[in-house]
């Protein structure tokens, strides 16, 4: 078994990533700044946007963290992505999910320019993802196919389950699965919560991947001997050995599941680390106008 490392391979990508920074700045180009908004002050949206910030001042890009209140209105927060969509030098923004029950997403989404859309939510890049055409991917899965990459893990003609059918991670993991670019190429399935017997088809899977937001759901009789499996799941369970009160599980009974599988990506420091070094490549792909000229 080996472990798919997202704490190595997503600070390969970040030192990638720096070096065309440093070379941009050396040359007198513009130092890629990404925007992220954040609407209230949700524990585990408080973490990621965190960890999005760090990431911009490792690989030496500008950043601006937007913080508004959970009462804030839906208008209140269009006016400010019309300001960032207006904005020339900031390259890309994110608005961090979930919004208030009280805000749409959905509008939220599209309201913010497909070509400042680092997070590859809005309709325009979907449409071209799913097209195959040049577009923002949005970073999960696009960590999950650079793991995928790195490891040079064979995947033409293989049979890859995707468990979970969010806009965010299960829908556009199983479209780009089926793509016939390279470490892709699979045969896919996609299984949701109205799948019957998921089991019959997790145990067909050469590579599973799992994005549920159930943890340690997968177990060792729903994985067949030498699967690639890619744990999605951050839960936070509750734990009082540890200090901040819980612990973060994936989705995968890790224990049972690791000595079955020929790749496996633990939780935390597999897929989640890679999520953040995927933004950061979508902001430098739009610093530097590869997608949108
Ligand atoms: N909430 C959970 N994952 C994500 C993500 O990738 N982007 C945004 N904006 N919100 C999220």
């Amino acid at each position: 078994m080996i472990l798919l490392d997202g704490k190595k391979i997503s600070a390969e990508v970040k030192a990638e990533i720096k070096i065309e920074v440093d070379q941009l700045r050396a040359s007198g180009g513009k130092i890629p700044h990404l925007a992220a908004v954040l609407v209230g002050t949700d524990g585990a949206s408080e973490t990621y946007v965190g960890s999005k910030v760090r990431s911009c001042e490792e690989v030496g890009f500008r950043s601006t963290l937007i913080r508004m209140e959970a009462s804030t209105t839906e208008d209140e927060l269009m006016q400010v992505i019309e300001g960032l969509n207006n904005d020339i030098d900031v390259d890309g923004f994110i608005v961090q999910l979930p919004l208030p029950k009280h805000i749409n997403e959905e509008k939220v989404t599209q309201a913010i320019l497909p070509n400042k859309d680092v997070d590859g939510f809005h309709p325009v890049n979907v449409g071209r993802m799913t097209l195959g055409q040049p577009s923002y991917i949005s970073a999960t899965p696009y960590g999950i196919v650079q793991m995928l990459e790195k490891y040079n893990i064979e995947t033409a003609g293989k049979h890859c389950v995707v468990v979970g059918r969010s806009n965010i991670v299960g829908r556009p993991m199983s479209i780009l699965m089926s793509q016939t670019t390279a470490f892709s190429n699979c045969t896919v399935t996609l299984c949701h919560s109205r799948t019957k017997d998921l089991a019959s088809f997790t145990r067909m899977a050469d590579i599973l991947i799992v994005a549920l937001g159930k943890a340690e759901f997968v177990t060792a009789d729903m994985v067949k001997d030498g699967a690639v499996v890619i744990d999605v799941g951050i839960t936070r369970v509750a734990d009082a050995t540890k200090k901040s009160g819980y612990a973060i599980k994936g989705d995968v009974n890790f224990e049972q599941v690791a000595p079955k599988c020929s790749y496996i990506t633990p939780v935390p420091g597999g897929v989640g680390l890679m999520t953040v070094a995927s933004l950061m490549k979508n902001t430098l792909l739009s610093a530097k106008k590869v997608i949108y000229k």
